[in-house]
């Protein structure tokens, strides 16, 4: 399955995408970013996979362009892995069940920005990442997996969002990989796991 992520910075999770793609099955075959500096690019360029940069345009003229170039790379899924733009609802709407993105956050709890001082905040005892399906609603498509990480007491944000990155790193090319091999797939707008209807999220253990 050939795929295209999209980062808009450090592309730590791009660089565990394209570590484990012969692992899980698929191709990294495009990287799009919004920010022509984002360090991850640096990822793509050393692994000879072509990058695409383009500027963010509230009119989205340059999302045609960015369609073309997914389409020129006949690529099937696309990865949002720490995109920070909001795709228009067009956008998502024309590769409906194709797009998924990485959340840092036990989902539906802290849509949004800054979940891991939330989690601080709120003295949660778990904080955890999730990969779910894009819809035209922030961070509210349909779940399908999650790892759960515990807050250790002495945690703060900035511990914990290394922590957590860690463990997003096994999450989204496992869950790639679970797609890839349609033990995640769509039944008209019931998603599936293993054929049957998924109820709940696929819990990831490290
Ligand atoms: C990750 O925490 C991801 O969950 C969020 O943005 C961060 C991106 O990190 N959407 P990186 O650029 O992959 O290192």
């Amino acid at each position: 399955m050939n795929v295209v992520v999209f980062i808009s910075g450090t592309g730590s999770n791009l660089a565990a995408i394209i570590k484990k793609q012969h692992q899980f099955g698929y191709k990294v075959c495009l990287v799009v970013s919004n920010n022509k500096k984002a360090k991850g690019l640096e990822f793509a360029r050393n692994n000879n996979i072509p990058v695409f940069t383009f500027d963010w345009d509230k009119n989205d003229k340059h999302l045609t362009i960015v369609q073309d170039q997914i389409n020129k790379h006949n690529c099937h899924l696309i990865v949002l892995a720490g995109f920070m733009k909001i795709l228009p609802a067009e956008f998502v709407q024309s590769y409906k069940h194709n797009i998924i993105n990485i959340h840092p956050s036990l989902l539906p709890k802290y849509p949004g920005l800054h979940t891991h001082q939330r989690v601080i905040d709120n003295k949660d005892k778990q904080h955890g990442a999730t990969v779910h399906y894009v819809n035209d609603k922030l961070d509210a498509g349909t779940i399908i997996s999650q790892v759960v990480i515990k807050v250790e007491k002495s945690a703060d944000a900035k511990s914990l969002s290394k922590q957590l990155l860690f463990s997003e790193h096994s999450l989204l090319p496992f869950t790639m990989g679970l797609i890839v091999e349609n033990r995640v797939e769509w039944h008209g707008d019931l998603l599936c796991f293993d054929q049957k209807t998924l109820t709940n999220p696929i819990i990831i253990n490290e």
